[in-house]
């Protein structure tokens, strides 16, 4: 994560592990920011800072909408703590608008499972990550955690996925053929 102050200085605790900022992580960091800076000028972005139920009702069928509220259950430090009845109007709204959305939220550690899964959230598809947090105020926020994308819409496959990178490679190289599996690529005799 990357978070600087009203001073413009960087402000994550990183507990002074001299590896936290190994020179192959610099180089990353400031990778991202160089891609963001050519991104940027490539297309008409508007930043709005209002609440999620305005922005979501802008939206209608046809257009994508990323969420990545509060995680519900867990320790918000936000401005207005986040409960079930946000998190009920959020899915009611993401529905009503008729778009494809995603919504990054938790699922389980060793301690507790994210009960709204199964029920705010039950009609949606999930796909999970393994994710570790380093930073955290106090030891017990950090840890092992198993992370849930929930979507709208059955996502693609690992297999789907390298059959459209494969149709999109041999659209872009006509000469490509497949031989074995799905990403194995060689060119025509
Ligand atoms: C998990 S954080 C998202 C972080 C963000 N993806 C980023 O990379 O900076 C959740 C965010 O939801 C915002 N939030 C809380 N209540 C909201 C509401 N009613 N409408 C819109 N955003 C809200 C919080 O201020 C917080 O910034």
């Amino acid at each position: 994560m990357i978070r600087f102050n009203k001073n413009y200085k960087f402000n994550v605790p990183y507990g002074h592990k001299p590896e936290r900022f190994a020179k192959a992580y610099v180089t990353k960091i400031v990778n991202q920011v160089k891609r963001l800076e050519t991104i940027f000028p490539q297309n008409d972005w508007q930043f709005k800072c209002q609440s999620f139920e305005e922005t979501i009702k802008e939206a209608s069928e046809g257009d994508f909408i990323y969420c990545d509220p509060p995680y519900i259950g867990r320790h918000v430090d936000y401005y207005d703590s986040w409960d079930e009845e946000h998190e009920i109007l959020l899915r009611d709204e993401l529905y009503a608008s008729g778009a494809k959305f995603i919504l990054s939220t938790w699922d389980e550690n060793k301690y507790r499972k994210n009960e709204y899964i199964d029920s705010v959230w039950k009609d949606c598809y999930k796909l999970n990550q393994e994710h570790f947090y380093h930073v955290g105020a106090r030891e017990k926020n950090r840890g092992s955690m198993l992370e849930a994308l929930l979507m709208n819409y059955e996502p693609l496959t690992a297999q789907d996925q390298k059959k459209v990178e494969y149709e999109q490679l041999s659209f872009v190289l006509p000469g490509m053929k497949q031989v074995g599996s799905m990403c194995n690529l060689q060119m025509e005799e």
